[in-house]
C-alpha cells in the first residue's frame, strides 16, 4: 500500500553506460554458507584480487550490514528472510551502478536465494556456495558464537538448531577444507574470467 503512486522514473545514464566506464559485466557473487564457513574471509580476498586487477566492486558482509541498515533485525526466520530481502535491493541497486557486488551472508533457505536470483536479470546472480563441515566451522569457532550455542546462550543458530539448506547447483562450489584462502579465491576469480564477468 505504502508504494502506491508512485512512479518508476528511468535515468538517461544506463547500467550499460555506467559498466563501460568500469570495463565488467555487473552481478553479485553471492556467498551462502554456514556461520565460521569463511564466507567473509574469501570474498575479502578475492575483493582484494579484483580491486588490484582494477575492478570495481562493493562487498556487502553480514557481520556489518547488521551494525547498520539491518540493525533491528534478529535471527528468527522472518527475520532472515526480511534480511535477505533488503540485501538483495540493496545488491540490486550496485548491480544497476556497474559494480561486481560481493554478499557474504549465511542467507540459509534456498527459496530466499531462489528469489534474489529470480529478481535479477539472467547472469547477475552467481551463486558461491563455500562448503565447510560444520565440524570445522565449530572447531575454528573465530567469534567463540558455537562455544555460546553450545552453552545455551544463543538460540536459533544456523546448523544447531536452525537449518542451513545447502545450494544444489551453486555457479561455484568452494570446499575450504581442502584449499588455502588463496586457492580458494584464484577458483572464484578464474570462473569471473572464464564467464567474461572479467577480462
Ligand atoms: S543470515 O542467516 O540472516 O543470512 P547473516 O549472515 O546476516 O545471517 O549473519 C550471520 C552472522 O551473525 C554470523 O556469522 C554470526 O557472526 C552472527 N550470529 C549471531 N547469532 C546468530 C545465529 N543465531 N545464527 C547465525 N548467526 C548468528
Amino acid at each position: 500500500m505504502s508504494s502506491s503512486n508512485v512512479t518508476w522514473h528511468s535515468s538517461s545514464v544506463s547500467k550499460s553506460d555506467r559498466s563501460s566506464l568500469n570495463s565488467l559485466k555487473p552481478a553479485v557473487l553471492w556467498f551462502t554458507g554456514l556461520s565460521g564457513s569463511g564466507k567473509s574471509t574469501i570474498a575479502n580476498a578475492v575483493e582484494q584480487e579484483l580491486h588490484r586487477r582494477g575492478v570495481r566492486t562493493y562487498l556487502l558482509d553480514g557481520d556489518n550490514v547488521r551494525h547498520g541498515l539491518n540493525k533491528d533485525l534478529g535471527f528468527s526466520d522472518e527475520d532472515r528472510i526480511e534480511n535477505l530481502r533488503r540485501i538483495s535491493e540493496v545488491s540490486k541497486l550496485f548491480i544497476d551502478a556497474g559494480l561486481l557486488v560481493l554478499t557474504a551472508f549465511i542467507s540459509p533457505f534456498r527459496v530466499d536465494r531462489q528469489r534474489v536470483a529470480e529478481m535479477l536479470p539472467e547472469g547477475e546472480f552467481i551463486e558461491v556456495f563455500i562448503d565447510t563441515p560444520i565440524e570445522v566451522c565449530e572447531s575454528r569457532d573465530p567469534k567463540g558464537l558455537y562455544k555460546k550455542v553450545r552453552a545455551g546462550e544463543i538460540a536459533n543458530f544456523t546448523g544447531i538448531d536452525s537449518a542451513y539448506e545447502e545450494p544444489t547447483h551453486p555457479d561455484i562450489h568452494v570446499k575450504t577444507n581442502d584449499y588455502s584462502i588463496e586457492e580458494c579465491a584464484a577458483q572464484i576469480v578464474d570462473h569471473l574470467q572464464a564467464s567474461h564477468y572479467i577480462s
